[in-house]
């Protein structure tokens, strides 16, 4: 069983809301730490656009980390996926499609993926578990010190008070840092599979048990 967090007040108040004018910054690090994951083969501008999209949405939580005027580390978080996905292609299609378009004339190939995407419900496992840790990243300097810890909690926090009694989350099976980090959260493994052509593993946490989660609202619901 996992240890209650041990907050850092100095660090707990760098983390606020992630927002419309944090699109660019915040896919410049996405870009950073998964340049080869689906969305980053879309290039710069898709994930601008997808971020701008996001922080839009009822079904998106997002959180940054502020450090010296510079966002350094986010967490984009979602209360129901496919719902999310849903939502974005409805009312931002204008814009997530002109952006998408010009990243698959660059790269072709990436459009069989995407075709694969609408099969990632039925393969990642936890189909119940709506609640999601989608994307998480900080600047090196900023990895392995707990930081990013704080901004799992809250989300964590916040989907609890939303109600939610899991949530989940997909790694590489090779990313050791994220799996370090889950299990040292008492996240499950509840599934292997594979995508994008890569082994990728499920995870589940039970937030109504672990020590470190607290009902706390810190988002805003759009
Ligand atoms: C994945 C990522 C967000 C993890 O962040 P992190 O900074 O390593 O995580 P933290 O320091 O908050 O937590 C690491 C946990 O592992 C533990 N740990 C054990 N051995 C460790 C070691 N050798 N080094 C670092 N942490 C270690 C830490 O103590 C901590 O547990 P605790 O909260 O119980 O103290 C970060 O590595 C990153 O930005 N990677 C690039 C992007 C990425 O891969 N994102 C995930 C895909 S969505």
């Amino acid at each position: 069983m996992s240890t209650p967090f041990q907050v850092d007040p100095e660090v707990m108040g760098r983390i606020r809301p992630m927002q419309f004018r944090d699109a660019d910054r915040v896919a410049v690090l996405h870009e950073a730490a998964m340049g080869r994951s689906l969305w980053a083969r879309l290039g710069h501008r898709f994930l601008v656009e997808l971020y701008k999209a996001l922080v839009d949405s009822p079904f998106f939580i997002g959180f940054v980390y502020v450090e010296d005027g510079e966002v350094q580390g986010f967490i984009a978080g979602s209360v129901d996926t496919s719902t999310l996905y849903r939502d974005l292609a409805r009312r931002r299609m204008m814009f997530l499609g002109p952006a998408a378009a010009v990243g698959l004339l660059r790269q072709p190939a990436v459009a069989l993926r995407l075709l694969e995407t609408a099969r990632y419900f039925g393969r990642s496992g936890a189909e119940t578990v709506t609640a999601e840790s989608l994307f998480c990243s900080f600047t090196e300097g900023l990895r392995g010190k707990r930081v990013s810890g704080h901004i799992n909690k809250v989300l964590f926090d916040e989907l609890r008070a939303r109600g939610h009694e899991q949530v989940k989350v997909t790694t590489d099976a090779d990313n050791e840092a994220a799996i370090r980090q889950l299990k040292s959260w008492d996240f499950a493994e509840v599934a292997r599979f594979r995508f994008y052509g890569k082994d990728m593993l499920t995870w589940v946490l039970d937030l109504t048990r672990s020590p470190r989660v607290e009902a706390v609202f810190r988002h805003p619901a759009v």
